[in-house]
């Protein structure tokens, strides 16, 4: 059974891709900070046997390396670093940013997906797939940039996406593939009311790049269809 473990699995993106998997009969690891407390989440999980939930905090470094250890011997054919944290709405913008948030936001967004990497790459490497997918957005493009603003998110994708380019360079040779996905503007907690795009069409469109496999798409800047976006 092709295993996948999906961060951020409480709700939004991340609870999706988790109903499709589960859905799907693969073997689901959703990580989430609250688990039990995820009502949505408790039922995917009541209904699929093949869902096992984990609690964890992604920016919580010593219960990674936990999980890591307790998790050592289960091969992760996919990870999908989902959990994001936008930061404060106010407090990012020119005269109002709060530093303390801009820290944290940082943590969570550019230094937890490649510290799961790190920690999980011995399962990753036991997989078949051997696939790394992260969850970015065009909004880190520094060549989309033209409205500005939004200091804290932004800034934290944009490392987000570097550390993944170096991660996709490393891990090539151990075939290993590293994709960098922007999901669309999609109605969630995060998206807000008035975004376009589902979730299920959102997941339905990554998982197409994911369950591929495709090596040459690792390193690659993508939107959930598949078109490449500039950095
Ligand atoms: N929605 C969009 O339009 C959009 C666009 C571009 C990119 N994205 C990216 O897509 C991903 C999912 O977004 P979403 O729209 O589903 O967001 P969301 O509805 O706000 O959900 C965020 C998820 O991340 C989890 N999370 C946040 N901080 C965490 C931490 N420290 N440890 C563990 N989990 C943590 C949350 O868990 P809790 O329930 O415990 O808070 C929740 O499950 C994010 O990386 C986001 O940046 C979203």
């Amino acid at each position: 059974m092709t295993s996948v473990f999906i961060t951020g699995a409480s709700r939004g993106i991340g609870l999706e891709f988790v109903r499709q998997y589960a859905q799907d009969g693969f073997e689901v690891h959703a990580v989430a900070r609250n688990p039990h407390g995820s009502k949505p989440l408790m039922e995917v999980a009541g209904v699929h046997a093949n869902v096992a939930l984990h609690a964890l905090d992604v920016s919580d470094f010593a219960a990674v390396e936990r999980l890591g250890k307790e998790l050592a011997d289960i091969p992760m054919d996919i990870l999908i670093n989902n959990a994001g944290h936008y930061g404060p709405k106010e407090a990012q913008s020119l005269g109002k940013i709060d530093y303390e948030a801009w820290a944290d936001a940082f943590k969570v967004n550019a230094l937890a997906p490649i510290k799961l990497a790190e920690t999980f790459l011995a399962n990753i490497e036991q997989g078949s797939k051997k696939v790394i997918a992260t969850l970015s957005t065009q909004m880190a493009s520094i060549a989309d940039n033209t409205s500005g603003g939004v200091y804290v998110y932004r800034s934290s994708k944009a490392a987000l996406n570097m550390a993944l380019k170096s991660l996709s360079v490393d891990l090539k040779p151990k075939g290993v593939s590293v994709l960098i996905l922007h999901p669309g503007w999609v109605k969630t907690d995060m998206g807000g009311e008035g975004a376009p795009v589902l979730p299920a069409e959102s997941v339905r469109g990554m998982r197409r790049l994911i369950d591929s496999g495709d090596l040459s798409l690792s390193g690659t800047f993508l939107s959930y269809k598949g078109e490449g976006l500039p950095w």
